[in-house]
Protein backbone atom coordinates (compact mmCIF):
# COMPACT_ATOMS: atom_id res chain seq x y z
CA UNK A 1 0.00 0.00 0.00
CA UNK A 2 1.00 3.68 -0.71
CA UNK A 3 2.81 5.68 2.25
CA UNK A 4 0.15 8.18 2.66
CA UNK A 5 2.72 10.67 4.18
CA UNK A 6 5.74 9.78 2.55
CA UNK A 7 4.97 12.66 -0.43
CA UNK A 8 4.58 15.00 2.88
CA UNK A 9 8.19 13.49 4.31
CA UNK A 10 9.83 14.47 0.86
CA UNK A 11 8.64 18.18 0.79
CA UNK A 12 9.59 18.83 4.92
CA UNK A 13 13.06 17.36 3.06
CA UNK A 14 13.01 19.92 0.65
CA UNK A 15 11.75 23.08 2.00
CA UNK A 16 14.31 22.20 4.99
CA UNK A 17 17.20 21.97 2.84
CA UNK A 18 16.04 25.85 1.67
CA UNK A 19 15.65 26.93 5.14
CA UNK A 20 18.97 25.29 5.97
CA UNK A 21 20.48 27.60 2.76
CA UNK A 22 18.88 30.49 4.06
CA UNK A 23 20.36 30.38 7.56
CA UNK A 24 23.62 29.53 6.33
CA UNK A 25 23.21 33.10 3.95
CA UNK A 26 22.77 35.07 6.92
CA UNK A 27 25.40 33.77 8.75
CA UNK A 28 27.57 35.85 6.04
CA UNK A 29 25.89 39.22 7.55
CA UNK A 30 25.55 41.03 10.70
CA UNK A 31 22.81 39.55 12.76
CA UNK A 32 20.71 41.72 15.32
CA UNK A 33 19.38 40.20 18.33
CA UNK A 34 16.43 40.35 20.16
CA UNK A 35 15.34 38.73 23.30
CA UNK A 36 12.35 36.86 24.24
CA UNK A 37 11.33 35.70 27.61
CA UNK A 38 14.15 36.58 29.15
CA UNK A 39 18.02 37.88 28.16
CA UNK A 40 19.00 34.60 27.67
CA UNK A 41 16.07 33.58 25.35
CA UNK A 42 17.21 35.32 22.19
CA UNK A 43 15.18 35.68 18.69
CA UNK A 44 16.47 36.90 15.21
CA UNK A 45 14.83 38.27 12.05
CA UNK A 46 16.29 34.78 10.25
CA UNK A 47 14.31 32.62 13.26
CA UNK A 48 11.46 34.63 12.07
CA UNK A 49 11.88 34.62 8.31
CA UNK A 50 12.78 30.75 7.96
CA UNK A 51 9.37 29.43 10.20
CA UNK A 52 7.29 32.03 7.39
CA UNK A 53 9.48 30.41 4.40
CA UNK A 54 8.54 26.93 6.28
CA UNK A 55 4.81 27.48 6.76
CA UNK A 56 4.12 29.32 3.57
CA UNK A 57 5.52 26.21 1.63
CA UNK A 58 3.97 23.61 3.53
CA UNK A 59 0.76 25.49 3.46
CA UNK A 60 0.47 26.35 -0.20
CA UNK A 61 0.64 22.52 -0.78
CA UNK A 62 -1.32 21.09 2.44
CA UNK A 63 -4.40 23.85 3.27
CA UNK A 64 -5.63 22.00 5.77
CA UNK A 65 -2.92 21.09 8.08
CA UNK A 66 -2.28 22.33 10.93
CA UNK A 67 1.12 23.96 12.29
CA UNK A 68 3.09 24.37 15.76
CA UNK A 69 5.96 26.70 15.06
CA UNK A 70 8.14 28.14 17.82
CA UNK A 71 7.76 31.56 16.22
CA UNK A 72 4.41 31.64 15.56
CA UNK A 73 3.69 30.62 19.27
CA UNK A 74 5.72 33.22 20.66
CA UNK A 75 3.54 35.68 18.67
CA UNK A 76 0.51 34.48 20.04
CA UNK A 77 -0.44 31.51 18.06
CA UNK A 78 -2.10 28.30 20.07
CA UNK A 79 0.25 25.10 20.92
CA UNK A 80 -2.30 22.54 21.07
CA UNK A 81 -1.96 19.12 19.81
CA UNK A 82 -4.79 17.53 18.33
CA UNK A 83 -5.65 14.94 16.06
CA UNK A 84 -4.98 16.68 12.59
CA UNK A 85 -1.68 16.29 10.17
CA UNK A 86 0.03 18.74 12.31
CA UNK A 87 3.95 20.13 11.63
CA UNK A 88 5.80 20.99 14.40
CA UNK A 89 8.39 23.79 13.89
CA UNK A 90 11.54 24.94 15.27
CA UNK A 91 12.82 27.10 12.55
CA UNK A 92 16.41 27.64 13.84
CA UNK A 93 17.04 25.44 16.74
CA UNK A 94 20.30 26.69 18.58
CA UNK A 95 19.51 30.49 17.84
CA UNK A 96 22.14 31.48 20.75
CA UNK A 97 24.70 29.22 18.79
CA UNK A 98 23.70 30.94 14.95
CA UNK A 99 23.98 34.32 16.69
CA UNK A 100 27.38 33.54 18.22
CA UNK A 101 28.39 31.57 15.00
CA UNK A 102 28.99 27.64 16.93
CA UNK A 103 28.51 25.62 14.25
CA UNK A 104 25.55 23.55 15.31
CA UNK A 105 22.42 24.92 14.48
CA UNK A 106 19.30 23.01 12.86
CA UNK A 107 15.83 23.25 11.50
CA UNK A 108 13.72 20.89 12.98
CA UNK A 109 10.59 19.48 11.81
CA UNK A 110 8.17 16.89 13.36
CA UNK A 111 5.02 15.23 11.62
CA UNK A 112 2.16 14.51 13.94
CA UNK A 113 -0.91 12.59 13.33
CA UNK A 114 -3.58 11.20 15.91
CA UNK A 115 -0.88 12.90 18.11
CA UNK A 116 1.17 10.22 16.78
CA UNK A 117 5.01 11.40 15.13
CA UNK A 118 5.09 9.96 12.00
CA UNK A 119 8.22 11.49 10.44
CA UNK A 120 11.16 14.14 11.51
CA UNK A 121 13.87 15.66 9.79
CA UNK A 122 16.74 17.61 11.63
CA UNK A 123 18.86 19.49 9.66
CA UNK A 124 22.31 20.46 11.10
CA UNK A 125 22.32 23.07 8.30
CA UNK A 126 26.14 24.25 9.06
CA UNK A 127 27.54 20.70 9.20
CA UNK A 128 25.23 20.43 6.36
CA UNK A 129 24.21 16.93 7.78
CA UNK A 130 20.50 15.96 6.86
CA UNK A 131 18.92 13.18 9.68
CA UNK A 132 15.62 11.76 8.36
CA UNK A 133 13.08 9.15 10.03
CA UNK A 134 9.83 7.68 8.83
CA UNK A 135 8.21 5.91 11.07
CA UNK A 136 9.04 2.08 10.95
CA UNK A 137 11.38 3.09 7.87
CA UNK A 138 14.80 3.34 10.15
CA UNK A 139 16.82 6.63 10.77
CA UNK A 140 19.17 8.26 8.37
CA UNK A 141 22.50 10.84 8.10
CA UNK A 142 22.41 12.10 4.93
CA UNK A 143 21.11 9.26 3.14
CA UNK A 144 23.31 6.81 5.41
CA UNK A 145 21.91 4.94 7.96
CA UNK A 146 22.62 5.38 11.57
CA UNK A 147 22.04 3.50 14.73
CA UNK A 148 22.56 5.02 18.44
CA UNK A 149 25.58 2.93 20.30
CA UNK A 150 24.26 0.44 22.34
CA UNK A 151 25.55 1.18 25.29
CA UNK A 152 23.67 -0.13 28.44
CA UNK A 153 26.72 0.93 31.04
CA UNK A 154 25.88 4.10 31.99
CA UNK A 155 29.31 4.37 33.84
CA UNK A 156 30.64 4.56 30.13
CA UNK A 157 28.63 6.83 28.48
CA UNK A 158 28.60 10.19 27.46
CA UNK A 159 25.50 12.26 28.57
CA UNK A 160 24.33 15.18 26.68
CA UNK A 161 21.97 18.15 28.63
CA UNK A 162 21.73 22.08 28.40
CA UNK A 163 22.23 24.17 30.93
CA UNK A 164 21.79 28.06 31.22
CA UNK A 165 20.36 30.93 32.77
CA UNK A 166 17.04 30.17 34.95
CA UNK A 167 15.73 33.50 37.04
CA UNK A 168 14.30 30.86 39.63
CA UNK A 169 17.66 30.31 41.75
CA UNK A 170 15.74 26.64 43.43
CA UNK A 171 15.57 25.48 39.75
CA UNK A 172 18.98 26.88 39.16
CA UNK A 173 20.06 24.50 42.00
CA UNK A 174 18.40 21.44 41.05
CA UNK A 175 19.43 21.99 37.33
CA UNK A 176 22.62 22.03 38.67
CA UNK A 177 22.33 19.17 41.38
CA UNK A 178 21.23 16.77 38.64
CA UNK A 179 24.23 17.59 36.48
CA UNK A 180 26.45 16.97 39.85
CA UNK A 181 24.33 13.53 40.47
CA UNK A 182 25.27 12.14 36.85
CA UNK A 183 28.47 13.38 36.91
CA UNK A 184 29.56 11.96 40.52
CA UNK A 185 27.82 8.19 38.82
CA UNK A 186 30.84 8.83 37.20
CA UNK A 187 30.22 9.06 33.20
CA UNK A 188 32.58 9.67 30.84
CA UNK A 189 31.42 13.31 31.08
CA UNK A 190 28.50 15.93 29.72
CA UNK A 191 28.21 17.86 27.26
CA UNK A 192 26.15 20.55 26.02
CA UNK A 193 26.22 21.30 22.24
CA UNK A 194 23.26 23.61 22.18
CA UNK A 195 20.66 22.29 19.93
CA UNK A 196 18.39 19.90 21.40
CA UNK A 197 17.25 18.48 17.92
CA UNK A 198 20.69 17.87 17.44
CA UNK A 199 21.51 16.62 20.85
CA UNK A 200 19.20 13.91 19.71
CA UNK A 201 20.79 13.20 16.16
CA UNK A 202 23.84 12.78 18.15
CA UNK A 203 22.44 10.11 20.12
CA UNK A 204 20.73 8.65 17.05
CA UNK A 205 24.30 8.47 15.71
CA UNK A 206 26.36 6.80 18.65
CA UNK A 207 28.38 10.08 19.10
CA UNK A 208 26.66 9.93 22.90
CA UNK A 209 24.84 7.96 24.83
CA UNK A 210 22.26 10.00 26.36
CA UNK A 211 20.84 13.28 26.09
CA UNK A 212 18.08 14.77 29.12
CA UNK A 213 16.28 18.11 29.27
CA UNK A 214 13.87 19.71 31.52
CA UNK A 215 12.56 22.77 29.70
CA UNK A 216 12.58 22.38 26.13
CA UNK A 217 9.42 22.96 24.03
CA UNK A 218 7.87 20.44 21.46
CA UNK A 219 9.47 22.17 18.38
CA UNK A 220 12.79 21.26 19.92
CA UNK A 221 11.89 17.85 20.60
CA UNK A 222 9.61 16.53 17.68
CA UNK A 223 11.87 15.79 15.18
CA UNK A 224 14.94 14.40 16.55
CA UNK A 225 11.96 12.04 18.53
CA UNK A 226 11.64 10.19 14.97
CA UNK A 227 14.77 9.80 14.54
CA UNK A 228 16.18 8.30 18.07
CA UNK A 229 13.29 5.67 17.96
CA UNK A 230 14.31 4.27 14.55
CA UNK A 231 17.84 4.81 14.90
CA UNK A 232 17.36 2.10 17.66
CA UNK A 233 17.41 4.35 20.81
CA UNK A 234 14.33 5.23 23.36
CA UNK A 235 12.87 7.80 24.63
CA UNK A 236 10.85 8.53 27.94
CA UNK A 237 9.90 10.67 30.01
CA UNK A 238 12.32 12.53 32.76
CA UNK A 239 10.49 10.03 35.52
CA UNK A 240 10.85 6.85 33.25
CA UNK A 241 7.24 7.25 32.31
CA UNK A 242 5.99 7.47 28.31
CA UNK A 243 7.17 10.53 26.80
CA UNK A 244 5.01 13.02 26.49
CA UNK A 245 5.69 15.42 23.46
CA UNK A 246 3.37 18.88 25.17
CA UNK A 247 5.51 17.90 28.67
CA UNK A 248 8.54 19.92 28.32
CA UNK A 249 11.09 17.44 29.34
CA UNK A 250 12.52 14.33 27.72
CA UNK A 251 15.44 11.79 28.56
CA UNK A 252 16.78 10.07 25.04
CA UNK A 253 19.43 7.62 25.04
CA UNK A 254 21.26 4.45 22.97
CA UNK A 255 19.17 1.70 25.34
CA UNK A 256 16.68 1.20 28.11
CA UNK A 257 19.02 0.26 30.86
CA UNK A 258 20.83 4.18 30.70
CA UNK A 259 17.35 5.82 30.02
CA UNK A 260 16.05 4.41 33.39
CA UNK A 261 18.89 4.77 35.79
CA UNK A 262 19.22 8.21 34.29
CA UNK A 263 15.40 8.45 35.13
CA UNK A 264 16.97 7.36 38.71
CA UNK A 265 19.05 10.49 39.20
CA UNK A 266 17.05 13.05 37.81
CA UNK A 267 15.01 15.01 40.31
CA UNK A 268 12.08 16.61 38.47
CA UNK A 269 11.52 20.05 38.43
CA UNK A 270 8.31 22.51 37.54
CA UNK A 271 8.73 23.61 33.74
CA UNK A 272 5.18 24.12 32.80
CA UNK A 273 3.93 22.46 29.48
CA UNK A 274 3.56 23.60 25.98
CA UNK A 275 -0.48 22.70 25.79
CA UNK A 276 -1.01 25.05 28.85
CA UNK A 277 -0.84 28.85 29.76
CA UNK A 278 1.99 28.39 32.39
C1 LIG B 1 17.05 25.97 22.41
C2 LIG B 1 18.04 24.88 22.15
C3 LIG B 1 18.94 24.69 23.35
C4 LIG B 1 18.18 24.52 24.65
C5 LIG B 1 17.13 25.59 24.83
C6 LIG B 1 16.23 25.67 23.62
P1 LIG B 1 16.09 27.47 20.47
O1 LIG B 1 16.20 26.11 21.33
O2 LIG B 1 17.40 23.66 21.83
O3 LIG B 1 19.73 23.55 23.19
O4 LIG B 1 19.07 24.58 25.70
O5 LIG B 1 16.35 25.28 25.97
O6 LIG B 1 15.29 26.72 23.80
O7 LIG B 1 15.52 28.51 21.39
O8 LIG B 1 17.45 27.82 20.02
O9 LIG B 1 15.14 27.09 19.40
CA1 LIG C 1 14.20 28.06 17.78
Amino acid sequence: MDDPWMECMDHCIAVTQEAGKMIREALQKDISIKQKSSPVDLVTETDQKVENLIISSIREKYPTHSFIGEESVAAGAPSILTDDPTWIIDPIDGTTNFVHRFPFVSVSIGFTVNKEIEFGIVYSCIEDKMYTARKGKGAFCNGVPIKVSGQKDISQSLVLTEMGFKPDPKIFRAMMANMESILTIPVHGIRAPGSAAVNMCLVASGAADAYYHIGIHCWDMAGGAAIIREAGGVIMDITGGPFDLMSRRLITASSEDIAKQLAQKIQPFPCGRDDTEN
